[in-house]
């Protein structure tokens, strides 16, 4: 899906828009994308409607095991959210329109604010496997954004500024909460590559040159095209690979996910902490 004009975006928007608007009338606030292996956090929600995405008109599918694929309509630390539960990556074919259409969706229905998270490799020596980083600032290696193409005025301008794509005052919320809670979080950048595979020792040393503290291949899409309609943003990342180029390990699915499950209740009580205080 790539829309040659403005309209062709705003008539499947606006399908995908009243379809949900027809089967709930819950206004979330709060636009949460889980990441892989990291599904606890939708637990936690107090639901009170859901989605398959293939029922809603235009939506992706998911295709990673690992993904559910579905829109879970709730309640989060006292907050109206909207949670995606399952992610669409580059790698899996879709288009970089495809993947930001969820988020723009997300915006026309109320939601405000993006909370996100993912999995990725540490490439700062710091960081170890299971801990979480607070993305402050990210690198966009995709080779393409959500933002080629025909702009919708409506949704924001042409050339939108990235000078703080992470809400400085959702920074500093975080940490405090980190803090008051005894959990170590780290604070870094991002790295968005397509994958699939993962890295080679010479990409990994490279990357770390460039000023990264970690790699993974998702997240920029979705902030970038939630900061190109205004919206605040809190991305959460979890190390589940140290990709230390002279004393690199082989890395698979089963310890990517393993990875995930030893970050994911610091995350979950990270981001729950938060919106209990926004
Ligand atoms: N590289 C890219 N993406 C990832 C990695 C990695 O090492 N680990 C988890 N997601």
């Amino acid at each position: 899906m790539k829309y040659d004009t403005v309209e062709e975006f705003r008539q499947k928007r606006d399908e995908a828009v009243n379809f949900i608007k027809d089967q709930t009338d819950f206004d979330p606030e709060y636009l949460v994308i889980l990441g892989t292996g990291l599904g606890q956090l939708a637990d936690e929600i107090e639901e009170e409607h859901a989605i398959p995405y293939d029922q809603i008109p235009h939506f992706p599918v998911s295709t990673v095991e690992s993904h559910a694929g579905r829109l879970l309509f709730g309640t989060l630390g006292g907050k109206k959210v909207v949670a995606m539960q399952g992610r669409f990556h580059y790698y899996e074919g879709y288009t970089m329109q495809q993947i930001a259409f969820p988020v723009r969706v997300a915006k026309f229905i109320g939601a405000q604010t993006l909370v996100v998270s993912n999995a990725c490799g540490g490439l700062n020596p710091n960081f170890r496997r299971g801990d979480i980083m607070l993305i402050n600032d990210h690198i966009n290696f995709l080779g393409d954004n959500p933002l080629i193409g025909p702009n919708d005025e409506e949704l924001g301008p042409r050339f939108p500024d990235m000078s703080e794509p992470y809400t400085e005052r959702l920074l500093e919320l975080a940490e405090n909460v980190a803090l008051e809670n005894s959990i170590k979080m780290h604070k870094g950048v991002y790295l968005a590559v397509s994958g699939p595979m993962l890295e080679t020792k010479a990409e990994y040393r490279y990357m770390r040159q460039l000023g990264a503290d970690v790699v993974g291949m998702s997240t920029v899409p979705e902030v970038i095209s939630a900061v190109h309609m205004g919206m605040d943003v809190l991305g959460i990342s979890v190390i589940t690979d140290e990709c230390f180029p002279d004393a690199l390990e082989p890395v698979n699915i089963e310890d990517v996910l393993a990875g995930a499950a030893m970050a994911e209740p610091k995350m979950t009580q990270v981001i729950i902490r938060v919106l209990e205080r926004l």
